[in-house]
């Protein structure tokens, strides 16, 4: 055990989940697919911050296919656990996006209000395709009326933390997922 799984494991708050094992499998499984339904093409992969990080940096370097990254930054959370219900944008993109294949990484789906968003957002540059791959999935998938067709893992509704997801800033470097108790 190294020493950031061992202040894990001391840690009361941090309930291990996920491991850094089973993250490493199935970002490669999420990256064949996309490998093979990409051959070919250069899609735009586009990481919403500040949780996609770790994510989008892992999944990328398991492409074959050539890719270009641009990220968006957006708040609905602050510091708190429970989402505001208002999605604001704090960065936009810089790269074009019309014509082009559009992959948008997340690092999670609560509500879907962000996810949403985001679609919206990018529709109205007109894309030739737009893909979601979320890492992780609560409760809100029901309410989505479009697919996400690049998934990792579902949860369940709790506050989860590490591998980017934060709390208040916090744990975003933890190599595993934990759900945060209290
Ligand atoms: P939604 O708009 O409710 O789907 O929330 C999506 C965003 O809220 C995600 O992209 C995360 O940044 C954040 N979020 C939702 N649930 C969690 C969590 O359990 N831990 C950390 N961040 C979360
Ligand atoms: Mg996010």
């Amino acid at each position: 055990m190294n020493l950031q799984q061992k202040r894990v494991r001391n840690n009361s708050n941090l309930k291990p989940y996920i491991s850094k094992a089973r993250i490493q499998e199935r970002v490669k499984h999420i990256a064949r697919k996309i490998n093979k339904d990409y051959e070919g093409k250069v899609p735009i992969f586009i990481g919403v911050l500040n949780g996609s990080f770790i994510f989008i940096s892992d999944l990328v370097r398991e492409l074959k296919v050539d890719t270009e990254i641009d990220f968006l930054k957006l708040s609905s959370y602050g510091d708190s656990k429970i989402s505001s219900g208002e999605v604001r944008l704090l960065k936009d993109l810089n790269c074009t996006i019309e014509g082009r294949d559009i992959i948008v990484v997340e690092d999670i789906i609560d509500s879907g209000l962000s996810i949403k968003y985001i679609r919206d957002l990018i529709l109205s540059h007109k894309p030739a395709s737009l893909e979601f791959v979320a890492l992780l999935l609560k409760k809100g998938l029901s309410n989505l009326d479009f697919e996400i067709k690049y998934t990792g893992f579902r949860v369940p509704d709790k506050f989860v933390v590490g591998y980017g997801l934060d709390y208040a800033q916090k744990y975003r470097n933890l190599k595993e997922i934990c759900i945060l108790k209290n």
